[in-house]
């Protein structure tokens, strides 16, 4: 039965155990997205935390594909020396690293702030504001936009890429009936709507070649009504699996749920665990879960049962970047995350964490 401090291998890639450290915006790239001293100590502290792989911050392939402010970018060759110092970082710490590329489409309330209009995949009948859909031309240059990022990454030194298919960006955007009514070569029936996945993967291997490591974080529904049923995540997460996609991190297609809060009575709460389990069941290469596992009794049991080979976490090891160490020196106390969200960027600011916490104790102890 394999264990969360046992290797294992994603694609090519030998990771000395099974802890990932999910993707996390972490507000450290300055204002034109390249790699500051800052975000160099911050992926530091995670590669000697020991944790097997870090995940990167998603990194935006393109000026129209930015999500938030002061987000990792990789649209453009001059970040790649900055790329490489986070590279090095890590694997000073003895662990891999992966960038995760992403471009948000219609999903940036950064751009939109600054009135920057921004293209929907299809038009949607009643939406508030006026909608223009992305044309042909424009989806084939942003599928060699992921293309260009995955060469910057093997540029930079990366040990693999990881494309963004969840929560509510851009692919997660192609794949979901609720959003995908086009009724052209990118939607329209199933696997229509499956084309743009396919065809990132197909032009990221053609650049980074057959064996270098390819994962996606995967939004394998949508806990809409309408929205991608589990069913059908499952046969694409199939279909991608043998079309050359490594690795696959579950969550969800839509924004909602993909950063669930504690539950009140601060439970355990492991919302994607059957998700996973029913892709796992789907295919052969190794599939990682997300969100909620706090506990390494937890870790185990996910692995143990079968239900997922990785434990990846992204708000645990913001609080604390050594939690893998402390769990593997024999500390075992859960992680001190309470999932209270006070790490999400506010306006670009990331809020003390923890203090949700400490404000309950205060007011039930009075
Ligand atoms: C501050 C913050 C930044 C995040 N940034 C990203 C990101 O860049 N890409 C991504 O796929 N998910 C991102 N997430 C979601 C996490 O990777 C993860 O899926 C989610 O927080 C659930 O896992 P957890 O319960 O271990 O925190 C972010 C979450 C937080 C709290």
């Amino acid at each position: 039965m394999p264990e969360l401090f046992d290797p294992v291998k994603v694609g090519s890639l030998e990771l000395k155990n099974r802890l990932m450290r999910s993707a996390t915006w972490d507000g450290a790239a300055d204002s034109d997205g390249a790699v500051t001293d800052e975000a160099v100590a911050l992926y530091r502290e995670l590669g000697e935390g020991g944790v097997g792989l870090v995940v990167t911050g998603h990194a935006f392939i393109s000026p129209l594909g930015q999500a938030t402010p002061l987000q990792y970018g990789i649209h453009t060759d001059h970040m790649i020396p900055g790329l490489s110092r986070l590279v090095e970082a890590v694997h000073r710490g003895g662990a891999k690293i992966t960038t995760q590329i992403t471009h948000c489409g219609v999903n940036s309330g950064y751009l939109r702030q600054q009135g920057t209009p921004l293209k929907v995949v299809s038009f949607r009948e009643g939406a508030e504001s006026p909608q223009e859909e992305l044309t042909d031309a424009e989806i084939e240059a942003i599928i060699d936009d992921f293309a260009s990022a995955a060469r910057r990454a093997v540029e930079a030194g990366f040990d693999a890429v990881q494309l963004h298919g969840a929560h509510a960006y851009l692919m997660a955007q192609f794949l979901s009936p609720l959003s995908n009514q086009r009724t052209d070569q990118w939607g329209g029936s199933n696997s229509k709507r499956r084309r743009f996945h396919l065809e990132v993967i197909k032009r990221v291997r053609q650049v980074v070649g057959n064996d270098f490591p390819l994962m996606i974080k995967f939004g394998a529904h949508e806990a809409r009504e309408g929205g991608l049923s589990l069913e059908e995540g499952v046969d694409m997460a199939r279909e991608m699996a043998e079309k050359g996609i490594d690795g696959i991190e579950i969550s969800v297609g839509d924004a909602r749920n993909s950063i669930p809060r504690l539950a009140e009575d601060d439970s355990e709460e492991v919302l994607f665990r059957d998700k996973a389990a029913a892709v796992k069941k789907a295919v052969t290469v190794p599939v990682m879960l997300v969100a909620g596992i706090r506990s390494l009794e937890m870790a185990n049991d996910v692995l143990e049962s079968g239900d997922a080979d990785l434990i990846s976490m992204c708000r645990p090891l913001i609080r604390e970047p050594g939690l893998p160490l402390r769990w593997q020196q024999g500390d075992l106390q859960p992680a001190k995350c309470i999932s209270c969200n006070k790490c999400m960027p506010r306006n670009g600011r990331v809020l003390e964490c923890g203090e949700e916490r400490r404000i309950r104790e205060e007011t039930s102890s009075v």
